[in-house]
């Protein structure tokens, strides 16, 4: 077989070096046929907006043993939801969590929706979210795009456009980057590389499994992507 392509590369390290998280299925489960449940798929990435990764992890054991389900959720007093997010922070996200839960329980009879697009019309879903879970849910190939992802391409393709302008551009590449077969362990090898080699300063570029492809590392000057705005 000839050269590795970008998403080989990476999700070959993704096999390796995945952060082991509590809303995962591992590569090697999914492989072995596991499939992710959508319910802790959006309640991760509910939680994970805004929230680190470090902080999201007790909230959503504690959250996922209260309420096992979506219709469980859906039937806590909203009170008992916001008491239980206290600390999350950003409660608009709380009351679109329990109303999101409320629909999809009584909409569409507790099963979520499973492509982006439908997943959109959901309360507290936007472009990010619904993305995130059509592909980690739902194998759907929707370029999921993140803080660490648009680092992560920024400088892959040493984008010399300032954020928020730029974001059309990241979205294209991370949609042609974004591989047809485990689309999911793709956007989460993406958010694993930014967290832990492409980091906002110091990336560890002699480690990286995609530096081939990186246009800034080939510069030495990846620490200046994303490129900031002139004030
Ligand atoms: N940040 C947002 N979603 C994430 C995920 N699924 N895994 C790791 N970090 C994330």
């Amino acid at each position: 077989d000839g050269p590795k392509t970008f998403s080989a590369a990476l999700l070959a390290w993704y096999d390796v070096h995945h952060r082991a998280l509590p809303w995962r299925v591992s590569p090697q489960d999914r492989a072995a046929g596991v499939a992710p449940d959508p319910y802790r798929v959006w309640l991760s990435e509910i939680m994970l907006q805004q929230t680190t990764v470090a902080v999201v992890k007790a909230y959503f054991e504690k959250f996922i043993r209260r309420w096992p389900d979506v219709s469980a959720l859906a039937a806590a007093p909203e009170g008992e939801v916001l008491a239980a997010w206290a600390g999350l922070g950003y409660y608009a996200r709380a009351r679109n969590l329990h109303a999101c839960a409320k629909t999809v329980s009584r909409l569409h009879d507790g099963r979520f929706p499973e492509t982006a697009a439908a997943l959109k019309a959901l309360p507290g879903v936007g472009d990010y979210t619904s993305a995130a879970i059509a592909a980690i849910a739902f194998d759907e190939p929707a370029p999921v795009v993140d803080g660490n992802v648009e680092r992560v391409v920024t400088r892959l393709e040493a984008i010399e456009t300032a954020l928020p302008r730029a974001k059309p551009q990241i979205r294209a590449k991370t949609a042609e980057l974004t591989p047809p077969k485990r689309p999911g362990d793709f956007a989460q090898a993406m958010m694993d590389l930014g967290a832990t080699i492409c980091t906002p300063t110091r990336p560890a570029c002699a480690i990286c499994p995609v530096r081939p492809f990186c246009t800034a590392a080939r510069r030495a000057d990846p620490e200046r992507f994303p490129v900031k705005e002139k004030k």
